[in-house]
């Protein structure tokens, strides 16, 4: 460093901890020498959260939440959306960046939580950093739903009215709730113009605050480690762990490998097929938002649809509730219940590694049983017929997954943890 750099850094230092943050959380932060591909998912959920807060900033300059009709007739917020994928130049770009980064982001983050499974990362003491993870679905839910609104056609219309409408199941308080969500007795330009506040505003908001929560929380007790191994029990004379490396520049480098492999297929997504079959981007919403026509089915995208089965997978009244309401707790439930994940496995280790034969097949079950039900969400429901039975088999094997597990995960086998992290 030249000695005018130098300086210039000191004078910064005396005013403000960069060198010290750097160190902290870059040079000297030391991670696990064994991570592996898995371990890309965290900096691509950064990644991907800074594509859609860039391509939102500039959608927003030309979008318009105005559920009015123009000149001819067409929705202005449907209208604005299409102006911005044929007249603004690169808007079509930015656009399919911003819908595909969606899903992207869905992806990134149930590969993510599922590392946390595999390696049990979210057992002590990572608690607090799966609960901020657990906030960061919740809040990126709500993020993608009010999103989902804004293009203003028939699945936006219509998806906003199916789930707002389950608010009102909850006894009492219901009815008032969902009409302050919606702010009207329908989802209008009220709902509209409150949802766009929220999802360019509010939610993005709590979103980056709990990132860096989850982050502060992670750098407080270190990463795990696909050996679920404590790499802080080991330490040479300098404090350092023994298995240890410092995040920079080993794994700046090898996250690099990482968001180059994601930004291809992200790209040939985007370029070559931005619907995603109609998986991301939905037929019904090329179509203006028509309040007196109801699409024949209404589906969710795509990553709401195995929590949206669980609800669907509920037809029976209890306690003189009806069905609706039990099907929204549990579809709630099959959300919260991964915030529980820490208090329920009781197993000796944390990583699949070590772990046994039932802890093994339970969590591939419980995969493929995910699988199932996100399939299952987007078909019309069979009320009675073969879809709806799995989907009944599906919801009590997935809540089974979480519910028995401190019972498989006590009397499970397991191998000895090594005590240094395996290469
Ligand atoms: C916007 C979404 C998210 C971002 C940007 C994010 C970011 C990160 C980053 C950068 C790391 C460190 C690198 C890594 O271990 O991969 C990390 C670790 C972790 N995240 Fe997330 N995360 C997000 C969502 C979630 C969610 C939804 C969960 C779980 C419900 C979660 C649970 C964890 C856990 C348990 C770790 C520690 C992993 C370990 O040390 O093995 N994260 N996260």
């Amino acid at each position: 460093m030249t000695t005018k750099s130098q300086a210039l850094l000191n004078w910064i230092d005396e005013r403000f901890p960069l060198t010290s943050t750097w160190k902290a959380h870059l040079s000297e932060y030391y991670a696990p020498k064994n991570f592996n591909f898995w371990y890309f998912f965290g900096s691509l959920a950064l990644l991907v959260l800074v594509i859609q807060i860039v391509t939102g900033i500039f959608l927003v300059m030309n979008y318009k939440p105005d559920a009015s009709l123009n000149a001819a007739g067409i929705p202005v917020a449907f209208a604005s959306v299409e102006y911005i994928m044929r007249d603004v130049s690169g808007g079509w770009l930015i656009r399919y960046m911003h819908s595909t980064g969606a899903s992207a982001f869905f992806i990134v983050v149930y590969l993510h939580m599922f590392r946390g499974l595999l390696y049990g990362s979210y057992r002590k003491p990572r608690e607090l950093i799966w609960l901020f993870g657990v906030a960061i679905f919740l809040a990126l839910m709500a993020e993608a739903f009010m999103g989902y609104l804004l293009p203003w056609g028939q699945m936006s219309f219509w998806g906003a009215q199916v789930i707002v409408n389950l608010f009102s199941a909850i006894p009492l308080v219901g009815p008032d709730l969902s009409l302050i969500i919606r702010g009207d007795y329908v989802i209008s330009d009220a709902t509209l113009n409150r949802f766009f506040s929220f999802h360019v505003i509010a939610v993005p908001l709590v979103l980056i605050g709990l990132v860096v929560a989850h982050i502060v929380a992670l750098h407080e007790v270190g990463s795990n480690n696909p050996d679920g191994v404590e790499i802080k029990k080991k330490k040479d004379a300098n404090g350092i762990p023994l298995d240890g490396i410092p995040f920079h520049p080993y794994y700046t480098v090898k996250d690099i490998v990482g968001v180059v492999g994601f930004l291809i297929v992200f790209s040939a997504v985007m370029f070559f097929a931005p619907e995603g079959h109609g998986y991301f981007l939905e037929a019904n919403n090329f179509i203006p938002a028509d309040p007196l026509k109801t699409p024949p089915h209404i589906a969710p995208v795509w990553y709401f649809t195995p929590f949206y089965s669980i609800l669907r997978a509920v037809t029976y009244p209890l306690f003189g509730l009806d069905a609706k309401f039990w099907g929204v707790i549990a579809m709630g439930a099959s959300v919260l219940i991964f915030a529980a994940l820490p208090w329920l496995d009781r197993s000796p280790v944390k990583s699949i590694r070590y772990k046994g034969p039932i802890f093994k097949i339970a969590l591939v079950v419980f995969v493929i049983v995910f699988a199932i039900l996100g399939y299952l969400g987007v078909l019309p429901p069979d009320n009675g017929g073969p879809r709806d039975t799995t989907s009944k088999i599906c919801a009590v094997l997935y809540f089974a997954f979480f519910l028995l597990m401190p019972w498989y995960s006590k009397w499970d086998s397991y191998k000895q943890e090594p005590e240094r992290v395996t290469h």
